[in-house]
């Protein structure tokens, strides 16, 4: 980092317990299931951030495309409509597209603290020590962990915050998963603070197969990365030559699937994981991602059911992704439309 960002850079560790014994214990459950699958927080070591970076700029990957379209152009009503003074980013990545709000904040005045959240280090480090370069006066409070279960742990807001959980992310969760995560987020926010949601909308199939089996083959890296995480944390010895990546539609439960076949029966090793040994019939399985497409008013179900009103559902101009602008549901009490931006079921406001 540079010096003169180190003033203004704190990285907190929130997760109490050790990374190679979550790896373990999410190694041993999703191997040993049926299907086998792993949590795709796995696949986002140092490598696994940065093809994922590398995919967000492939030119079929029309969801970073597109949220960073609706970024650019909302993010200042955006900032006006919170008054946001602080932005925690759940799964912030290289947190390119966030640059858009701390920006219009900046532009604003009312720029105080970001804190990205992610369960890979390397990113959160690298995030803060660039934005630090470019917002001098900036504080970034960096927090490595995992947003399924360190919410608890999250420094105190310093004023009106604003919740960004972009990049589809929520959408790698199942609906149990969501709907507990969406519940935690709720009871997170005070009064005036609003969550930001990117979600990726029901397309067309092949413009999604498009974007998750690209021609480049980055997609099948970033998934076969896994197995190098795995090899090298759990001194496995799965050979990646011997699994094929695969990504398809499932048109009824709305998701795209990804994970790795093995080519051939096989069994692995683990010698990290007290020697145990995992068998693969040829054609076998492991899922490493699913990656849910939603609709508005399956958003605003979702949403509504963890006690969360939609603001503002903004498209891009295609109509491929959402960022949508969520607060908390006025108790039943309340006067309605009594909330900072008058929101209520009722004056959700759909902009494009
Ligand atoms: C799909 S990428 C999105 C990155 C970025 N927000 C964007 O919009 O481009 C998911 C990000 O969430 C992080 N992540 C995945 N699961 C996580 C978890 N359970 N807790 C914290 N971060 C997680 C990954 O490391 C990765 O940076």
């Amino acid at each position: 980092m540079t010096e003169a960002a180190l003033a203004e850079v704190r990285i907190e560790t929130l997760s109490a317990r050790r990374p190679g014994d979550e790896l373990a214990q999410a190694a041993r459950a999703g191997l040993r299931a049926t299907p086998k699958e792993l949590p795709p927080k796995l696949l986002y070591d140092a490598r696994g951030s940065e093809l994922f970076d590398r995919i967000t700029e492939l030119p079929d990957y029309y969801p970073t495309r597109c949220e960073r379209a609706i970024l650019n152009r909302h993010a200042p009503a955006i900032v006006a409509a919170t008054g946001a003074e602080e932005l925690l980013e759940l799964g912030s990545g290289v947190a390119s597209k966030t640059r858009a709000l701390l920006y219009a904040m900046a532009g604003a005045g009312t720029l105080r603290r970001y804190l990205p959240l992610d369960v890979d280090r390397s990113v959160v480090e690298r995030t803060a020590d660039e934005l630090t370069a470019l917002y001098p006066g900036l504080v970034v409070h960096g927090l490595v962990g995992d947003f399924g279960r360190d919410l608890d742990g999250l420094p105190a807001p310093g004023g009106p915050r604003l919740v960004a959980f972009l990049g589809g992310t929520l959408g790698n969760l199942y609906p149990r998963e969501r709907a507990a995560l969406l519940g935690r987020l709720r009871a997170l926010l005070e009064p005036g603070d609003r969550l930001l949601l990117g979600a990726d909308l029901v397309n067309d199939e092949e413009r999604l197969l498009a974007a998750y089996d690209d021609p480049e083959g980055v997609t099948r890296d970033f998934t076969a990365n896994l197995l190098r995480v795995l090899n090298r944390e759990l001194r496995a010895d799965f050979d990646p030559a011997a699994f094929e990546p695969f990504a398809r539609w499932n048109g009824e439960a709305r998701r795209m699937e990804l994970g790795l076949r093995a080519r051939s029966a096989q069994r692995v090793r683990l010698a990290g994981l007290e020697g145990c040994e995992v068998s693969f019939t040829a054609g076998e399985e492991l899922r490493t991602e699913i990656s849910t497409k939603f609709t508005r008013s399956g958003l605003k179900r979702e949403l509504a059911a963890a006690g969360l009103v939609i603001e503002r559902f903004l498209r891009d101009e295609e109509g491929l992704f959402s960022v949508t602008l969520a607060a908390p549901a006025a108790p039943v009490d309340a006067v309605p439309g009594d909330s900072a931006l008058g929101g209520s079921p009722d004056s959700e406001r759909a902009m494009r």
